[in-house]
């Protein structure tokens, strides 16, 4: 292995946050530089055309991969220097083989759906999930013969495997498969929790011949900090690395992390559709990892004081943070067994309804209105207009994406300044 890719410091077994000053880059490559530059280029030069050959045979699937010689860069809608820095210290986190970044989460998360479903699939999902998921899976897919169906926080393991199995079936009657269980976790705007591990259990069993359904989990809330979806049974780690892997809402990406096996099914689709990161994103993102353990620790201690507060204020009727989560509840159960940190993310239900919502927004002055979420400083949206706007009335009451709730993504600043925000923009209500 190339020292740059070394993870051990002799028998120590080097830490996430120490690696991501330095992993997957060879400083001795680029003029000693200690950041990497930005390969701000469409193509690379082949050596000699055997080799351009060679690239292609095994871009295209036609020829192994010789591990003796690494298939080298050719065009950056294939692979590129700063997202593959990108990919490797991504991996480190999830203790992943090998990992793609894409040009948005939305990208991230369409182009594995894709690559893993065919027309007769169907694809069964938490819900609720992020509302560009919701649209893809329902209204854009269908359209390719690939339905989906979901299922909920609410329901035993048991119930899960009756909907995985009835998917299954009804599936192969027209001549498909249960190609993906795809869980969002916790599941944005309301912090629900799914059992991964259970339900990959579940997934896996109904493996048919060569298929095996897989298991993606989408990350993002917790990710790659509080939650690691790949050691508790899931197949694919997706992500918006727009939100805490980026970090200053200044960039949009996406990332899809897992087995060496898992990533070479979906890695073709992205050269085909094009939608790899930049390399100046890429360089942007790897700047962001170098902080990212101290601003998601610091927005999450944040948060946990803002809960607090919420909690007991007379305005709010009740706080969804998984910081509140009762440990003898099942969801408690999940928390504790999946994840080491509440994140600060998470939404609250005012007294009231829309108008209410709407007045507690509008009176924010430190916290800024906007949707996303992650970033260093604090936003507060309406999902059941805003993010979630697409979901039916019935869909909205069913995952309890109501009128009066408001979501907030808490981030670095002086906790006491945000908790006078919150407390006078609460006055309004
Ligand atoms: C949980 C979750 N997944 C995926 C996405 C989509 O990410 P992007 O906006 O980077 O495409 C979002 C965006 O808000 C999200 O909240």
């Amino acid at each position: 292995m190339d020292s740059y890719h070394k993870r051990t410091l002799n028998t120590r077994q080097l830490q996430p946050q120490t690696l991501m000053m330095g992993y997957g880059y060879d400083t001795a490559l680029s003029e000693g530089a200690i950041k990497a530059p930005i390969f701000q280029t469409s193509t690379f030069v082949f050596d000699k055309a055997e080799d351009g050959k060679e690239f292609f045979a095994v871009t295209y699937g036609l020829k192994e991969q010789d591990p003796d010689n690494p298939r080298g860069l050719i065009y950056s809608r294939i692979n590129n220097p700063n997202c593959e820095i990108l990919e490797d210290r991504l991996s480190v986190w999830d203790a992943a083989e090998k990992g793609l970044v894409f040009s948005s989460g939305m990208a991230a998360i369409s182009n594995t759906m894709m690559a893993l479903s065919r027309p007769g699939d169907i694809i069964v999902h938490s819900a609720p999930v992020y509302g560009g998921t919701e649209y893809l899976l329902h209204k854009l897919l269908p359209e390719y013969g690939i339905t989906a169906k979901a299922i909920l926080p609410t329901m035993t393991l048991e119930e899960v495997e009756t909907v995985l199995r009835q998917a299954d079936e009804e599936a192969q009657g027209r001549g498909g498969r249960l190609s993906v269980v795809h869980l969002e976790t916790p599941s944005n705007p309301t912090n629900t929790m799914m059992d991964i591990e259970g339900i990959a259990k579940i997934a896996h069993s109904l493996q048919r011949g060569e298929h095996r359904p897989a298991v993606s989990v989408d990350n993002t809330f917790l990710g790659p900090v509080f939650q690691h979806p790949l050691n508790h049974g899931a197949d694919y780690v997706l992500y918006s690395l727009t939100k805490y892997v980026g970090g200053h809402s200044d960039v949009v990406g996406g990332a899809c992390l897992g087995s060496a096996e898992a990533i070479a099914k979906v890695a073709g689709l992205r050269t085909i559709m094009g939608t790899i990161m930049d390399p100046h994103t890429s360089w942007m993102m790897c700047r962001s990892l170098e902080t990212l353990d101290i601003r998601m620790r610091r927005s999450a201690e944040n948060a946990l004081a803002i809960t607090k507060m919420l909690n007991d204020h007379s305005k709010v009727e009740k706080v969804l943070s998984l910081s509140n989560l009762d440990p003898n509840s099942e969801q408690g159960r999940i928390y504790a067994k999946q994840c080491t940190g509440a994140g600060s993310t998470f939404s609250f239900l005012l007294k009231g309804g829309e108008a209410e919502a709407y007045r507690f927004l509008n009176a924010l002055k430190v916290v800024k209105l906007a949707v996303s979420l992650g970033g260093t400083e604090s936003l507060a949206s309406h999902p059941a207009s805003m993010t979630h706007a697409d979901y039916s009335d019935e869909a909205k009451v069913k995952y309890g994406v109501s009128d009066n709730l408001v979501r907030v993504s808490i981030g670095i600043e002086d906790v006491e300044d945000l908790i006078a925000d919150l407390e006078q923009a609460l006055d309004h209500v």
